[in-house]
C-alpha cells in the first residue's frame, strides 16, 4: 500500500526517530540515493522555506523537482482533485501538496497512487515538525526528557509540533488563548504520545505557566495563510503572547529561540528574541533539507524503516 505523510500522527514514535537518524545522516554525508526520482511540488498557498527546501534537498540527493504554483493547476477549480492525482502520479515519483484544508490534501491522497507529502495545510505541518525535532536533536543529543513550550496559535505548526515532540519523549507545554487551541484530536494525540514515551503534554492559556523553565521557547504567527481576515481580532486576542525578552527571562538559562518563519517582529515575536544567541531560528530553516529528504527516501522505501 502506498504510504503517504499527510498528518505527524501517521509516523509512529520509532518512524519519526528513524527520520531524524536517516536526515543526521544524510546532511553528514549525502549520497545519491534518488537518482532518477522525481518530486513535484504542488502549492496552493506562497513558499520560500518548503518549495527551495525540497528542492535543494532532492538535487543533493541526486533527485529532481517540479514546482506547479498556485495559479498553475487549479486544483479543484480547473480540473478535479482526482484527475488531478492519477496525472500527476503518471509523471512523477512522489508529489508534496501544499493545500488549504487538510480534505484537499486527503482527497488527493486518496486518488494518489504514488506518496504524497503534507508540505502544510491548515491543520498539519509535518515537514517542519520533523525539521525543527531534528533541530533540537542536534542540540541536546535526544531530546527525550529535554522540555519544550509553544506560546501561540493551536494551528498547523503547533498541532504538528505538540504529536512530534510528545513522540519524542518531551516534556510539552503549549500556551493558546482559550479559543485557539488545537483541535481535541491532537491534544488527545499528544497526551496519549507522551504517555507512551515518558514525555508529558501540558495545555494552558497562560504563557509564563508554559515558559517556566523551559528549554525551548517556539512561536508562530498569528495569523496564518488564508486567515487574513481575522487578523484584527486575532491581534487583540493574542495580546500577552509574545515571544519577548519578559518570557526568555521565564525559561531555563540558555532557552532556546524557535520560529518557523515567516516571523512577525513585534506581533509574535520580538526583533531582540529572534536576533538573540541562543536562536536557532535559521537551523531550523536550514534543516527543513535533511528532514524532508529523509521522509521522501522513507516513503518511496530506499531506507531500511522500522516496522510500523
Ligand atoms: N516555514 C515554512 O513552511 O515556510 P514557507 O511557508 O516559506 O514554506
Ligand atoms: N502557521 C503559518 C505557517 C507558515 C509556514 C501559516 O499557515 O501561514
Amino acid at each position: 500500500m502506498t504510504r503517504h505523510l499527510l498528518d505527524s500522527a501517521d509516523l509512529t514514535p520509532d518512524e519519526m526517530g528513524f527520520l531524524l537518524e536517516t536526515a543526521l545522516e544524510f546532511k553528514r554525508r549525502p549520497r545519491k540515493l534518488l537518482q532518477g526520482k522525481h518530486l513535484a511540488l504542488l502549492f496552493e498557498k506562497p513558499s520560500l522555506r518548503t518549495r527551495v527546501s525540497f528542492q535543494v534537498g532532492m538535487h543533493h540527493l541526486g533527485g529532481e523537482t517540479l514546482y506547479l504554483a498556485p495559479q498553475e493547476v487549479g486544483l479543484g477549480e480547473r480540473e478535479a482533485i482526482k484527475d488531478v492525482a492519477r496525472v500527476l502520479a503518471r509523471y512523477v515519483d512522489i508529489v508534496a501538496v501544499r493545500t488549504f484544508g487538510q480534505v484537499i490534501a486527503e482527497e488527493y491522497a486518496r486518488f494518489s497512487d504514488i506518496p504524497v507529502v503534507n508540505a502544510l495545510t491548515d491543520e498539519q505541518h509535518p515537514c517542519q515538525a520533523l525539521a525543527d525535532l531534528l533541530t533540537l536533536r542536534e542540540r541536546f543529543g535526544d531530546p527525550r526528557g529535554h522540555s519544550l513550550a509553544f506560546i501561540g496559535d493551536g494551528n498547523n505548526v503547533s498541532s504538528s509540533l505538540v504529536v512530534t515532540a510528545a513522540s519524542l519523549g518531551m516534556h510539552v507545554r503549549l500556551a493558546t488563548p482559550e479559543g485557539y487551541r488545537p483541535p481535541q484530536t491532537v491534544l488527545e494525540e499528544a497526551r496519549a504520545r507522551a504517555d507512551r514515551t515518558g514525555g508529558s503534554f501540558l495545555l494552558t492559556a497562560d504563557p509564563d505557566e508554559a515558559a517556566g523553565g523551559a528549554e525551548a521557547l517556539y512561536t508562530d504567527t498569528w495569523i496564518s495563510m488564508g486567515q487574513e481576515r481575522e487578523a484584527e481580532q486575532r491581534r487583540i486576542d493574542f495580546v500577552g503572547y509574545c515571544l519577548d525578552d519578559r518570557l526568555i527571562a521565564r525559561a531555563a538559562p540558555g532557552a532556546f529561540v524557535m520560529h518557523d518563519l515567516p516571523a512577525h517582529r513585534g506581533e509574535e515575536i520580538t526583533d531582540a528574541a529572534m536576533e538573540s544567541v541562543n536562536s536557532i531560528i535559521f537551523d531550523q530553516a536550514e534543516n527543513r533539507v535533511w528532514a524532508q529528504v529523509a521522509v521522501v527516501a522513507f516513503l518511496l522505501g530506499l531506507v531500511d524503516a522500522p516496522a510500523s
